[in-house]
């Protein structure tokens, strides 16, 4: 059963670039989006990759080792069919993000 975590604080999201955390025993990378928090799965499909240390480039997230994408609108990926990555449900709740894992 899937349960909301407290994963950082909204002031430490950025809409350039992702940070890494590590929420109910999952890795995550998160990031800012306009008004939205985007949370997907830090771990590239490619190679395993860190998309939490990856950065933003119209409107989808960039793997660092081999640059594969991710949409931040789904967690598709555009470089590879087939090999997406899951977004988690994210909201901001005063001054903490939270996510759904
Ligand atoms: S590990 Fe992410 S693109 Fe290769």
């Amino acid at each position: 059963m899937p349960e909301w975590y407290a994963a950082c604080g909204s002031g430490e999201l950025d809409a350039g670039r992702a940070i890494l955390r590590e929420v109910g025993g999952l890795k995550l990378a998160l990031l800012r989006e306009g008004d939205s928090i985007v949370a997907l799965s830090d771990r590239c499909p490619h190679a395993g990759g860190s998309l939490g240390r990856g950065w933003v480039e119209e409107g989808e997230l960039v793997c660092p080792l081999h640059r594969w994408r991710f949409r931040l609108a789904d967690g598709r990926c555009t470089t590879m069919r087939g090999q997406s990555v899951h977004r988690f449900r994210a909201e901001r709740r005063g001054e903490e993000v939270w996510v759904l894992v």
